[in-house]
């Protein structure tokens, strides 16, 4: 049995995810805060053929969350953990700043929490000598928008996070992959300032998710347009960059 663990699966990309892996032979650890969006995607799952067991918690609350994982690892390594559910935050329409509350809670899901769960699944892995980590960045770590500073400071994070993982666990059988979306529609990409260019559908991002981390390719990133345009802006001068985000509608 193939054991597949997804966080935020009560969520866009998430779902997407959930339902491309779901199938015969596969286990399912689907986790989210919603329960009955957990209950759907449990059902669709179920009805093509994966065996799904569900967790609901506050990935705030990191002690609940080594439980959980320590749990699962006991006897057998996950064969897969996607690093997936986040939040995002902005400057708000007027510039006026991120909330420190916001701040502190995406801090603590998108890196503390993704962190965290690295830790718990790895010594498993590492005795196992096998097993894969996708982690969930964004095009938004190559370089900082203005609208989104916390956002992009935390996929950053993720990006270099992930980076080192794979040069240090590689040579020991363990996977890890950065994915780096642009647009997908979802709730927390339609909260997003800014213009939303090559915006793409869940199922399509999922699929070009699975193919990627099946390749074990070490940097998942797409649409290609928008994977070159926000590269570069990390390439070129900071001033440029800065310049041309302002110019194309991504100002403070
Ligand atoms: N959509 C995009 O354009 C885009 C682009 C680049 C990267 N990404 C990344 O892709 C990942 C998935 O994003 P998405 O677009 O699918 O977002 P989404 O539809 O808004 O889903 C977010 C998921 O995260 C979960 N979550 C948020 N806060 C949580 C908390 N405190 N505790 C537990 N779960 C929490 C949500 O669970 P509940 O709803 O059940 O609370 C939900 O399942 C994120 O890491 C995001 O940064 C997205």
């Amino acid at each position: 049995m193939r054991r597949i663990l997804i966080t935020g699966a009560t969520g866009a990309i998430g779902g997407a995810l959930a339902e491309i892996y779901a199938a015969p032979g596969v286990e399912l650890h689907l986790h989210g805060r919603n329960a009955a969006k957990l209950l759907a995607i449990q059902a669709r799952c179920v009805a093509l053929g994966a065996r799904v067991v569900l967790q609901s918690l506050d990935l705030r609350n990191i002690a609940a969350l080594r439980l959980w994982l320590n749990e699962l690892c006991a006897t057998q390594a996950l064969d897969l953990v996607i690093v997936n559910a986040g939040m995002n935050t902005d400057i708000g329409p007027e510039g006026k700043g991120e909330p420190w509350e916001d701040v502190d809670a995406l801090i603590d899901i998108n890196l503390k929490a993704s962190m965290a769960m690295v830790h718990a699944v790895l010594p498993a892995m590492r005795r196992q000598g096998s097993g894969q980590i996708a982690l969930l960045s964004s095009l938004a770590g190559y370089f900082g928008l203005p609208v989104t500073p916390a956002y992009c400071a935390s996929k950053a994070g993720i990006k270099a996070y992930g980076e080192a993982l794979r040069g240090w666990l590689g040579p020991e059988g363990i996977r890890v992959n950065v994915i780096m979306p642009g647009y997908v529609e979802s709730p927390m990409c339609e909260a997003m300032p800014g213009p939303k260019p090559f915006l793409w559908q869940p199922d399509r991002a999922a699929r070009l998710i699975q193919r990627g981390l099946s390749k074990d390719r070490a940097r998942i990133s797409f649409p290609f347009p928008l994977n070159l345009g926000t590269w570069f802006l990390a390439v070129l001068p900071a001033a440029v960059s800065l310049r041309i985000l302002s110019l194309l509608g991504y100002r403070g």
